[in-house]
């Protein structure tokens, strides 16, 4: 169904993944396998934990930075398999609803890692008095609201350093009020944080504004405003396939030794046609919803998790035709950064319909990677620890 204009606030929630939608299906609770210090943690120079894990962007920054991870939470089953098929050797299962997992049962880390879902209805109504002052205060008035799953956790465990990532609105949510509310949770929980909302366009050709926290439980001096990002401003023709023969073939997304884009990913004359006049319709009306057609010159949209509705916010177009396509899969993992420019590393296991949510779901893995790097001084400093390469 093409979006509607003044959908609910709840609905663009499921959208972005940050609530639970009718769709996604709850996966049995696996048997929770403890994992304190396996095989590789010497190798490793710091441990953690990945939250809300998806498929693993947030896990890619920090092992790109020595980390090893310890403990996985991830409910969906779709996400869950392309998961386990991109990080096979991991010593520890993938752990199913987080609300159901007991905080002794989670290992002992070091940085605690999580895209926490913004449930848009209950933090506001929760004062931090509701949250800490009381013993039970996390299982009765916050009951459903993630982020208290992430602060139970940080409470119990208190990990040196954590990352928490969240849509760009988180800030301006109920007047600011949510923002407020998980704030205080964080600082009266003894870390001293800083945050950053930042666009994934200076990494791949995607706009893609998202907030990141970070705190340290000791203050290490950690100012987001100190990083800097990169001059690039990456085009769309970095990700999109070729079409020439340059690439390699791949049976799934494209045709032929050419690498054509399959035609499978066309609108078919019907969407475009509604498209079109969905478009003009809310022009009419001043407003600017509609689709955003693109060509190799330019940046993309923010790729949401309904993509494989419509495909409207990002629809590229196509050389001597006059129907658009949607982006591949594999266009959309190089779009995240799971994939290096034209690259196809990337295992997608599952379907296109869970590939597209998978991915608009997730972070600019690259945006990431920037956001461990700028922490990466500061954490080995509040662990008392040099890079493996710095001791020469
Ligand atoms: C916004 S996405 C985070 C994606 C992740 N950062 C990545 O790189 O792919 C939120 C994720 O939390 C998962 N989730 C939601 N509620 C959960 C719960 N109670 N327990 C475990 N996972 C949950 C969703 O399935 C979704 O994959």
């Amino acid at each position: 169904m093409v979006k509607q204009a003044g959908r609910a606030i709840a609905d663009k929630a499921v959208e972005l993944g940050y609530i639970e939608g009718p769709v996604r299906t709850v996966v049995a609770q696996p048997k929770l396998e403890l994992v304190r210090g396996g095989a590789g943690d010497d190798a490793a120079d710091f441990t953690f934990i990945d939250l809300f894990a998806g498929i693993g962007g947030l896990r890619r920054g920090f092992e790109s930075i020595g980390g090893k991870c310890v403990f996985t939470s991830e409910w969906d089953k779709y996400s869950q398999k392309t998961y386990a098929a991109n990080f096979p050797n991991d010593d520890h299962e993938i752990n199913g609803d987080i609300t159901k997992v007991e905080v002794a049962d989670i290992p002992p880390h070091d940085v605690l890692l999580a895209g926490f879902p913004c449930q848009p209805f209950s933090i506001a109504g929760v004062s931090k008095k509701n949250a800490l002052g009381r013993a039970h205060g996390f299982e009765d008035k916050t009951q459903g609201t993630l982020f208290f799953d992430v602060a139970r956790i940080i409470k119990h465990h208190q990990p040196a350093a954590f990352l928490l990532e969240n849509v760009r609105n988180l800030v301006s949510h109920d007047k600011g009020k949510t923002f407020q509310t998980i704030k205080e949770v964080l600082q009266d929980l003894g870390y001293t944080i800083d945050y950053r909302v930042i666009d994934g366009r200076y990494w791949t050709p995607q706009h893609r504004e998202r907030i990141f926290i970070v705190g340290f439980r000791e203050d290490q001096a950690f100012r987001f405003a100190d990083m800097k990002m990169p001059d690039a401003a990456p085009k769309l023709e970095v990700i999109l396939h070729p079409g020439d023969g340059s690439e390699a073939p791949d049976q799934r997304f494209t045709v032929g030794n050419s690498g054509r884009v399959s035609d499978k990913y066309t609108l078919t004359d019907h969407l475009w046609n509604y498209l079109q006049r969905y478009k003009e319709k809310h022009q009419a009306a001043g407003n600017g919803f509609g689709f955003g057609l693109v060509g190799p010159g330019d940046v993309a949209r923010t790729l949401s998790a309904r993509y494989y509705k419509d495909g409207s916010e990002i629809l590229v177009k196509q050389e001597g035709q006059s129907v658009p396509r949607r982006l591949t899969p594999r266009e959309c993992a190089r779009l995240m950064g799971f994939d290096s420019a034209q690259g196809n590393e990337f295992i997608i296991p599952v379907s296109d319909t869970q590939a597209y949510r998978q991915f608009g779901n997730s972070v600019v893995v690259p945006a990431v990677k920037a956001v461990a790097e700028h922490m990466k001084p500061h954490l080995f400093r509040a662990l008392g620890k040099k890079p493996k390469g710095a001791f020469g």
